[in-house]
Parts: C-alpha cells; sequence; structure tokens
C-alpha cells in the first residue's frame, strides 16, 4: 500500500507508477468553452474531447493500461468461435473469482441486459442497495420495477459512516415478504453504489443479505463493475478483513452470490464485460442471448486484443498498490474541498469525488436542474468535464412529472492511473472559485428531451444568461485565456 512517509511533508497520495506515454491537453480559453457549452446544449456528454482539458466524465474505458497490459494484447487470438484469449480470460476469472462458467459481453450494461431478459417480466421486482441507470433502464423496459434498499444514512450527504452502500437488512427483510419471494427477480448487491457517491458495501452486509436470500430462495447477483474501489474499502475499514490478501476477499465475497457481473471498462482497467456463474444449469439457460445479442460465446462482442489486456488488468486489480490509487486520490480531494467549506459527499468514495449540488446550488430549484447546471459551470470554469447524478439523470414517472432525485450530486471521476496530483490541485482550486460564486449559476431546461437515458443525449439551454455573467466574472479573476 502506498503509505510512503515523507521526512519534511505531510503525507500525500503517492503514484506508485510512471508515465510513459503521453496525451497533449488543450485549455480552451473561457469565452471559447462558452461557445462549445451552447453547442453541446448544455450536455456534458455532448462535448468534444478535445475541447476538454480534465476530462473527469467517468472512469469508465478511459483508465489507464499497464506496460504488461499493453504487451499482452499481442498475443491475443482472433478467432470466431473458440478463441484461446476466451479460455485464458476465463481461467484467470475462475481463478479470482471461483466460479467456472463466464458469458462475454461487450460491457456492463449488456450484460444487465441478459441478466433482465432472463429474469425480469411485467410485475417482477428487482431489490438492489441502488440502482444504476442502465441496470434500472433494462429493468424497468421489461415491466418489473426496482426497490432501492440502502440504509437512510447512505443518502446523508455529509457522514462518517464506513460503509453507506449497506443494505438495511429490516427493510429487505418487509420487502421480500410485501412482493412475496416468488416475485423478486433476484437481490442485486452494487458494490460500490455509483449514484450515492461511489459508497462501498461491507462484507458482512453482503453476508448478511445473501443470507436472508438463501432463506427465501432468491437468487443474489453481485454487480462487481466498481468492485476493486470496494475492495480496498473492506480491506482498510473492515475490522475483522483487515489481515485477509485482497484475493482473498474477493473470493470470500464471489462465494457469496449465484452470479457475479461486471464492466470491465471498470474492473480491469479495459474495455468489455462478463457474467459469471457457478451453476451449470443457470449458465446454460441465459448461454443462447449471447449469440443473439453479443457475439460468439468465445469473445461477446469484445476485442480479443482487450481481452488479452484485461487478464492482465484482472492480476492488476488484486494488487494494493494499484487499487489504492483512485481512493488516496478521492480522499485527498475531497478532504482539501471539504476544508475549503464546499459541500462534498464524504467520506470519500470510490470512482470520483462528489459535489453536493443540492446544497451548493440550492437556490436552483430541482426541476431545473442544480446538479447539471453546477457540472456545466465546471466546464465554463476551468474547463474541467463532470457528470450529472442526479434528477437530470433520472427518467420522468409516467404522468410526465420529475422523479426528483433523492441525492444532486456532480461527479468528478478520478480515471485510475491517468491525472497527477498537480492535475488534482487544478481541480480543487477550481472548483472552490465556482463554490464561491455560485450564486452567479442558475438552471438549465430541456429543449429536446428523449424518453429513456436523457441525460446521454438530450439538449438544454440555460433560464437566463447567467453562463454569460459566470464566465466574465471568471475571466476578471484569471484572464482571458484561462
Ligand atoms: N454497473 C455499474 C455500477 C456501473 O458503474 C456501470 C457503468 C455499469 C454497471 C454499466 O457498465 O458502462 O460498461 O455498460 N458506469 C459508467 C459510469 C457508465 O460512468 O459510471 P457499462
Amino acid at each position: 500500500m502506498p503509505a510512503i512517509k515523507f521526512y519534511k511533508h505531510e503525507p500525500i497520495p503517492m503514484e506508485m507508477h510512471k508515465v510513459k506515454i503521453v496525451q497533449q491537453l488543450n485549455l480552451l480559453p473561457a469565452d471559447e468553452r462558452l461557445k462549445k457549452m451552447y453547442d453541446a446544449g448544455f450536455n456534458t456528454f455532448q462535448l468534444h474531447n478535445g475541447d476538454i482539458f480534465m476530462d473527469m466524465l467517468t472512469d469508465s474505458g478511459v483508465n489507464a493500461m499497464s506496460d504488461l497490459m499493453q504487451s499482452a494484447t499481442l498475443r491475443a487470438d482472433d478467432a470466431y468461435a473458440g478463441s484461446e484469449t476466451f479460455y485464458r480470460m476465463q481461467a484467470k476469472l475462475e481463478e479470482i473469482f471461483g466460479m467456472k462458467y463466464c458469458l462475454p459481453a461487450h460491457q456492463g450494461r449488456a450484460c444487465e441486459n441478459i441478466l433482465a431478459t432472463r429474469f425480469v417480466e411485467e410485475g417482477k421486482c428487482v431489490i438492489m442497495n441502488y440502482h444504476f441507470t442502465t441496470t434500472k433502464a433494462h429493468i424497468t423496459r421489461l415491466g418489473g420495477h426496482v426497490e432501492e434498499l440502502v440504509k437512510d444514512e447512505g443518502l446523508v450527504s455529509k457522514s462518517t459512516l464506513p460503509f453507506k452502500g449497506n443494505i438495511d437488512l429490516e427493510k429487505l427483510e418487509a420487502c421480500i415478504q410485501k412482493e412475496t419471494p416468488e416475485n423478486v427477480a433476484f437481490i442485486r448487491v452494487e458494490a460500490g453504489t455509483n449514484l450515492i457517491g461511489g459508497q462501498p458495501i461491507s462484507y458482512e452486509n453482503m453476508k448478511a443479505v445473501t443470507d436472508i436470500a438463501k432463506k427465501y430462495g432468491i437468487l443474489t447477483v453481485m454487480d462487481a463493475s466498481l468492485l476493486q474501489d470496494n475492495l480496498y474499502f473492506i480491506k482498510i475499514r473492515e475490522e475483522s478483513m483487515k489481515e485477509k490478501s485482497i484475493r482473498e476477499i474477493t473470493r470470500m465475497i464471489a462465494d457469496l452470490f449465484d452470479i457475479v457481473y461486471f464492466s470491465a471498462r471498470k474492473f480491469g482497467f479495459a474495455r468489455g464485460g462478463a457474467i459469471l456463474l457457478r451453476d451449470e444449469e443457470l449458465y446454460h439457460s441465459m448461454e443462447d442471448l449471447i449469440p443473439m445479442f453479443e457475439g460468439f460465446l468465445t469473445y461477446g462482442g469484445m476485442s480479443v486484443k482487450e481481452m488479452e489486456a484485461m487478464i492482465v488488468g484482472f492480476d492488476e486489480s488484486m494488487e494494493m498498490d494499484v487499487i489504492s490509487q483512485g481512493p488516496q486520490f478521492i480522499d485527498y480531494c475531497v478532504k482539501q474541498l471539504d476544508a475549503y467549506g464546499v459541500p462534498m459527499i464524504t467520506p470519500g468514495g470510490g470512482l470520483g469525488a462528489h459535489l453536493d449540488a443540492m446544497d451548493i446550488c440550492s437556490h436552483i430549484p430541482q426541476e431545473e436542474y442544480p446538479a447539471g447546471a453546477l457540472v456545466c459551470a465546471l466546464y465554463l470554469c476551468g474547463g474541467i468535464r463532470g457528470m450529472e447524478r442526479g434528477t437530470l439523470s433520472e427518467e420522468r414517472n409516467p404522468d410526465g412529472s420529475e422523479r426528483l432525485s433523492s441525492m444532486e450530486l456532480v461527479r468528478l471521476a478520478f480515471p485510475r492511473r491517468v491525472f497527477t496530483l498537480s492535475q488534482t490541485e487544478y481541480v480543487i482550486d477550481r472548483v472552490k472559485w465556482v463554490y464561491d460564486h455560485r450564486e452567479l449559476i442558475g438552471g438549465i431546461h430541456f429543449v429536446h428531451e428523449p424518453k429513456t437515458l436523457r441525460f446521454f443525449t438530450g439538449l438544454l439551454e440555460p433560464t437566463s444568461d447567467w453562463p454569460e455573467k459566470l464566465v466574465a466574472a471568471y475571466k476578471a479573476e484569471f484572464g482571458e485565456d484561462q
């Protein structure tokens, strides 16, 4: 673990790698960013990467590969059927998770499509700690509904709780009884919980949840997309797990569940996904869906080069020195901003630093998307691209009214092994400036609103000329060229 001690300096997070290849960054002047923001319909998904200085939209598919991952791509075995690369990948996953069967898919949501198609039908319920956007979309598409049973404390922005992603066990029993066990398609545990700030779930809670599921004969599914951060938190925050290795913890977790799936755009530092199973019958019950939606069973829509890289990436995800990086940088960023008085989700979780837009932009009604407006302000004031995780990322109720999100977050993702500490300092500095000028930020509204997953492709406009006023104040502070 990079707990490097300093002689004169306070401890700071250390990069446990060195840079071998770089990508030049481009900082557009503020006036140009203003134009780009209008062109992008005030939606950071619509910005072009070349117009962005710090791309903190996501950690999905943008983590830096290691030299060993890159070199492994050369051994990729291209074959429509029976690729040796697939068998190597399957063997590595079995070594780590102890699950024999592997259904490959092109990314995490493809796994969700397969699982929902197999298990969800009209009226069925899927219980989880908290939903993820694509997970929920696949469940509701098929007429199912989602019950989110994260403990109430998980939704409190400022906290010292180590595992805010934990499921409330009393609510779980009550929900199973209300729905009846037969009507619960499966219980899904997301480790860690993306939409509430990358907050982890403890091993103890996973064990208790899966014990209850077993009692009622309900299938259990682990979404391991963000597992590497969660493993780090279990090791350092859960007393009974301190002496266990990351591999041991991973295996103990996998042993609890019937199914594990993941996005390899996150877990494994490459691009792809897979569903892992222990039970042969379950495997056969889904195998036909892979060639139908993804590709043949030995590549599932993935490039074999990526598969070779991820095999090495899976091993790297079992290294404490590697998986400590993300959470430690996030923790640093959260603590500095918290000390500056900026409302943050605390404690820092995995994935990224999360700003509490409900508090920062309390003057903007939720129907005018405070987190959506704040994320635009951060691009205007520093070229930082984050992601809205609030009402804008929800879908409307059937009657057309807004489904107001319980949290309004701006996520600044920390893709692994990508940014340095000085870049992190820049982000902290600009966020603080935006916070100090938050009264200048106004709302945004849709001018083009897709029905499903509207945050990806929707186009919006500011409700007034607040972006011009904000940029004018920014230029007065930092000059024309920043
Ligand atoms: N589950 C979780 C917990 C995720 O965070 C994601 C993706 C998925 C499933 C879907 O995986 O993108 O490979 O299809 N999260 C990305 C993000 C998109 O930016 O947080 P995917």
